[in-house]
C-alpha cells in the first residue's frame, strides 16, 4: 500500500502523456487480420502491438510510481486480483478487434482506482485524436477543454427505453448461458411495444467498452450494457461516465453499486437532476432475460 495519497492531478497528466505515446505504436502498426493471434477463440484477439504498448506503459509507469500496484490485460492473471490499493488499470489497445480490421474505433484505456474506485480516467482514440478524461470530483472533459456531457446545461431529459440509442457487445463468448441471456435480450429491447419489447430507437456494438463509457458520458448515447468484460475496459471510463453526471448500476438486475472487476455493467448518461436515471436502469432490468455470471478467470 502506497504511503502518500496519490496526487490525481499529476496522475492524470502522466496518463495522458503515456496515452499520446501509446497511440503512436497504435497508429503505425500494421496488423494483418489473419497474422493475429487468438486468446480463447477465434473472436478473442490479441496483437504484438497490444502486447508492445502494455510493456511500455507498465515499464513507464511501474518507474514512476513503484507504489502503486499495476494490472493490465495482457499481463492479469486470476491469482493476482484487484485489491483496495492504489492500482492503474490499463488496456493497451480497447477494441482490438477494430484495431486489426483497420475500423477507427479503439483505443488506449488508462484508469487508476483506489478502494476498488475509479478515480482517475484516460481514454485516447488515436484514429480520431479523441481524448476523454477525468479526475473524481473535477468533471469530464474531451480534448481537455470540452466539458461532458457535450451539451452541458441543454442536455435533455431521459425519457425511457423508447427513445433511448443504447450500447450493446456482442463479446467473445458464442455459446453458453451468458451468450442466450445477451441474445434474447437483444430481441426484448429491440422488438415493438405490442410484442411485448422495449423498441428502443436502436442499438450500437462500436466493439469498445471504453469508448462506449465516454459516449454515454459524453450524451450521444443514452445507456450502455455490458457482460464479459473487465476491469480495465471500463475502468478509465467508468470515472469519465461518472463525472459526467452518469451512472453506474449492475448488469443484472438488483445492484445500484457494482465493483469495477464486477464483469457487468450498466451505464446511463446524465440528465437535468438526474432526473430519469433510475427509471431507465430499472426499465432496462426489467427486459434482461436470464442471468449474466462471469468468473475472474
Ligand atoms: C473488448 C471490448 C468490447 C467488449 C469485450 C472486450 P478488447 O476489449 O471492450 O467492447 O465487449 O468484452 O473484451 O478485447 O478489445 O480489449
Amino acid at each position: 500500500m502506497a504511503e502518500e495519497t496519490p496526487n490525481l492531478s499529476e496522475v492524470h497528466e502522466f496518463l495522458i502523456e503515456l496515452a499520446g505515446k501509446a497511440g503512436e505504436l497504435i497508429t503505425s502498426a500494421h496488423p494483418l487480420i489473419n497474422g493475429v493471434g487468438s486468446k480463447k477463440n477465434s473472436s478473442d484477439l490479441v496483437t504484438e502491438t497490444d502486447r508492445a504498448v502494455e510493456a511500455v506503459v507498465s515499464d513507464a509507469l511501474r518507474t514512476k510510481y513503484p507504489d502503486y500496484e499495476f494490472m493490465g490485460e495482457e499481463t492479469y492473471h486470476p491469482s493476482k486480483p484487484l485489491t483496495e490499493a492504489p492500482t492503474f488499470i490499463v488496456d493497451p489497445i480497447d477494441g482490438t478487434v477494430n484495431f486489426v480490421h483497420g475500423f477507427p474505433s479503439a483505443c488506449i484505456s488508462l484508469g487508476f482506482a483506489v478502494g476498488y474506485e475509479p478515480m482517475v480516467g484516460v481514454v485516447f482514440n488515436p484514429f480520431t485524436n479523441t481524448l476523454y478524461s477525468a479526475i473524481k470530483g473535477q468533471g469530464a472533459f474531451m480534448n481537455r477543454t470540452k466539458k461532458l456531457p457535450l451539451k452541458g446545461d441543454d442536455v435533455e431529459p431521459l425519457n425511457g427505453l423508447s427513445s433511448a440509442l443504447i450500447a450493446v457487445e456482442w463479446g467473445s463468448d458464442r455459446s453458453g448461458a451468458n451468450w442466450e441471456t445477451k441474445l434474447r435480450t437483444f430481441e426484448s429491447l429491440g422488438k415493438s411495444k405490442e410484442q411485448g419489447g422495449a423498441m428502443v430507437h436502436s442499438m450500437r456494438s462500436m466493439g469498445s467498452a471504453a469508448l462506449n463509457l465516454c459516449s454515454v458520458a459524453s450524451g450521444v448515447l443514452d445507456l450502455y450494457w455490458e457482460g464479459g468484460c473487465w476491469a480495465w475496459d471500463v475502468c478509465a471510463g467508468w470515472i469519465i461516465l461518472t463525472e459526467a453526471g452518469g451512472i453506474m448500476a449492475d448488469g443484472n438486475p438488483g445492484n445500484w453499486q457494482p465493483r469495477v472487476d464486477s464483469r457487468r455493467y450498466l451505464a446511463v448518461r446524465g440528465s437535468p437532476k438526474g432526473e430519469g436515471q433510475t427509471e431507465l436502469v430499472e426499465e432496462f432490468w426489467s427486459h434482461i432475460k436470464g442471468t449474466l455470471s462471469y468468473s475472474d478467470e
